[in-house]
């Protein structure tokens, strides 16, 4: 882990006026959910075009629900680890304005995040496209697995944004938002790849804020919006930038008055 990085990365967050994280499936890798494009990700498994795609679901949900049963058995048993539980506190220290993102676990609320942004949306309601019912499905079990309407019996569908689905109004409004008013952004493990969530580090970036990636491997972010990326596991490199921040006194550094 890069010590100098981490240190850095503490003083950006210290002198920052507002900042935001960013976050996709890498950030939940060490909660046992596995990511999407890494060689052991979900689209290794099942190709996302038959299987993740909303005309997939329209046309065969049964298909559809053997992966999202997959999923759904590794989400509904996972905890925080120490990447949530790190931006968990750096909010609890006054330090982070919003979590955006793309993951649908819940895990960053679970840590203690109060103001997250789910981006595509989320696994904990499910809607019936039959009778247009939302259902809850936080008591859902593994067995309650393909989920029925209890009141049509039409297969419900989880209420995360499919391919070529739009992206729910609110959450896309107020990613934006933020990222039009941060002053630092934590990018945690994304590929970035993906639009247009992928959208929101370049947008910070673009009205000067300083973008820190936090990622195993180089993005197409890197070296061009990112100001710089921290290599490694998210549930080392947030913990440590955590500690550093605490050791500088956890405090906003006072704004120098130019
Ligand atoms: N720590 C840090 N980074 C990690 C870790 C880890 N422990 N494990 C994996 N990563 C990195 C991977 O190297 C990869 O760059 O996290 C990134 C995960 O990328 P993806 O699997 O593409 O996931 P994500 O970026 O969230 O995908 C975006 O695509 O399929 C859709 O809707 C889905 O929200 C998802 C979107």
């Amino acid at each position: 882990m890069n010590h100098q990085l981490i240190e850095r990365a503490a003083g950006d967050i210290l002198k920052s006026k507002k900042t935001i994280a960013f976050t996709g499936a890498g950030i939940s890798v060490e909660s046992g959910i596995p990511d999407f494009r890494s060689a052991e990700g979900l689209w290794q498994k099942y190709d996302p075009e038959e299987y993740a795609h909303i005309h997939a679901f329209h046309s065969n949900p049964d298909k559809v629900w053997r992966m999202l049963k997959d999923m759904f058995t590794l989400v509904m048993t996972a905890k925080p680890n120490p990447a949530h539980i790190g931006l968990a506190e750096l909010e609890r220290m006054g330090l982070l304005s919003s979590v955006i993102t793309q993951n649908v676990d819940g895990l960053h609320q679970a840590a203690g995040n109060k103001n997250v942004i789910e981006f595509h949306g989320t696994h904990r309601t499910l809607s019936c496209l039959t009778c247009a019912k939302t259902v809850d499905g936080t008591s859902l079990k593994m067995e309650d697995l393909p989920a029925r309407c209890p009141h049509c019996l039409s297969l419900l569908k989880p209420d995360v944004v499919f391919f070529g689905e739009p992206i729910p109004w609110q959450a896309q409004a107020y990613s934006f938002k933020e990222s039009k008013s941060c002053s630092a952004v934590l990018v945690v493990g994304t590929s970035a790849i993906v639009y247009p969530a992928a959208s929101i580090p370049i947008m910070a970036k673009e009205q000067g804020a300083t973008v820190i990636e936090i990622n195993m491997e180089p993005t197409p972010l890197t070296g061009s919006v990112s100001d710089y990326l921290i290599s490694g596991s998210a549930g080392k490199i947030i913990p440590a930038i955590v500690e550093e921040v605490k050791r500088r006194g956890g405090k906003k550094a006072e704004i120098l008055q130019s």
